[in-house]
């Protein structure tokens, strides 16, 4: 382990420099115009499995962007590992709130600032480079490890999943080892054991059939802006609970020992919300902030337009409107059941003077891993090694959709091993990714794929 160790620690600057060609790459899924980047970045990643010796590299053409898979499996009788991660990255509006070009990464304070640079880049590019450094060093690795990196985990991750259930032989392994989630804290070595669903929607509602003088008319028909906004109201109550009909149906509470483990990691609110500038947290009432972000379910509003936007005033009674909604979810919610209850719920909601359109768009299931499976305590020691600390289990607010499709169709444990921040701006201006945690990462990996290497098969 050494000389592997020795040949990270004195690659870090080389490391950076690819990390940053990578994150030149402006890889954005969701918009069509950037359909040639998606290819470029494909490529990108699968010449650096290629150079960092492993077999088998292929770009996989699907109906959107293309995966990346890479194989060495010349480790008879060791476990396989199978990693995941995603080479595509979220819109950079508001362009005008970067302080420096979002695809033109910066080093400036101990980290490396660029959209991508924590979610997902940095984090998948270590696991890239603790393999390297084990083929630079021993020619071999001690273990056997498939790659599987996607372009379209940022818009729900579906053309993966059609492939996850053609190709379960392919990706089999013992464990999925995934680093697209956070550290609880700055230095601090953290497992995730769980991450919420989401169903997203769209709801848009017409009033009159073309946008009217609000002198003229105002008054006398419904605005479909106000309805929405009334709508919205509706969907919760005042102490913060859902107000669609089942929602809760399905919920797990806590256990006691996470209750306990919760209580022991000592959360401060009062710093969260000064980092986050807010005089005081809201949320659902009986819980507290662990609790409501990673074992709760919520519904927010994401977005929303109609009428006048731009500059100065203009007396105008829109046609329509639109909201995007979100309901972050939890074990055992289901996506396409809420889809539903939410539905039926919205449309009892709105007056006969207007119309309503609801669309379901993407989806994922919230997913809780068990803490005792071997895989996990092997990453457990490996990140506890690389930081020198001891390793804390959390769970997430945010989501990474085929993360339960892997531990059902694979039957393996997924290894959360997140190395981002709350605080890096992921999906926002001005995205970045500590140094620090970089390199601690590409040495967590390699721990990792040594300690998994001690487990029986
Ligand atoms: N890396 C995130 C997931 C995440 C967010 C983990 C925050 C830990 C903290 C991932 O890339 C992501 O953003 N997922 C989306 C999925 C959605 C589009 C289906 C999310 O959570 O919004
Ligand atoms: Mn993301």
């Amino acid at each position: 382990m050494k000389e592997v160790i020795n040949h990270i620690k004195s690659n870090k600057e080389n490391y950076i420099n690819e990390l940053k060609d990578y994150l030149r790459i402006p890889s954005v899924s969701t918009s069509s115009s950037h359909k040639k980047d998606m290819l470029t970045c494909a490529k990108f990643v699968s010449n650096k499995l290629k150079d960092a010796g492993m077999t088998k590299v292929k770009i996989i053409p699907t109906k959107g962007h293309p995966l990346v898979y890479a194989e060495w499996l010349k480790a008879p009788g060791k476990p396989t590992v199978l990693v995941y991660g995603h080479y595509d990255v979220q819109p950079v509006d508001p362009i005008k709130l970067w302080k420096s070009d979002p695809f033109e990464p910066v080093v400036k304070g101990g980290k490396i600032w660029a959209r991508g640079a924590n979610d997902n880049k940095g984090q998948n590019f270590v696991h890239i480079k603790s393999v390297e450094a084990f083929m630079k060093t021993q020619k071999k690795l001690p273990v056997n490890v498939k790659f599987l990196i996607e372009g379209e985990e940022e818009i729900g991750s579906e053309n993966l999943e059609l492939f996850l259930k053609k190709n379960q032989k392919l990706l089999k392994c013992d464990a999925v080892l995934i680093s697209d989630t956070s550290l609880y804290a700055e230095g601090i070595p953290t497992i995730n054991y769980g991450l919420r669903g989401l169903a997203y929607m769209e709801v848009e509602i017409t009033g009159p059939n073309k946008d009217l003088h609000s002198g003229s008319f105002g008054g006398s028909v419904a605005n479909p802006i106000n309805e929405l906004a009334k709508l919205i109201n509706k969907l919760q109550d005042k102490n913060g609970k859902i107000t669609i009909p089942n929602f809760y149906k399905d919920v797990i509470p806590f256990t006691k020992k996470e209750n306990a483990n919760i209580k022991s990691l000592n959360f401060s609110d009062a710093k969260y919300a000064k980092e986050l500038g807010v005089n005081e947290l809201q949320g659902e009432k009986g819980f507290n902030t662990l609790q409501r972000l990673w074992g709760r379910p919520t519904l927010d509003c994401n977005g929303i337009w109609g009428g006048f936007t731009e500059e100065g005033a203009k007396t105008v009674l829109p046609s329509k409107a639109t909201a995007k909604i979100s309901m972050r979810l939890v074990p055992n919610q289901n996506p396409d059941l809420i889809a539903k209850e939410f539905t039926k719920y919205v449309k009892t909601l709105v007056p006969k003077s207007v119309k309503v359109k609801i669309t379901a768009m993407h989806g994922g299931s919230p997913v809780v891993i068990p803490l005792d499976d071997p895989a996990i305590l092997a990453a457990s020691k490996a990140t506890s090694k690389a930081f020198g600390k001891k390793t804390v289990y959390t769970r997430e607010g945010g989501s990474i959709p085929i993360v339960v499709d892997f531990v059902k169709l694979l039957n393996a444990p997924a290894i959360l091993m997140g190395l981002g921040l709350d605080s890096d701006n992921i999906h926002s201006p001005n995205e970045h990714f500590s140094l620090k945690s970089f390199e601690l990462g590409v040495l967590s990996s390699a721990y990792f794929l040594d300690e998994f290497s001690q487990l029986n098969k």
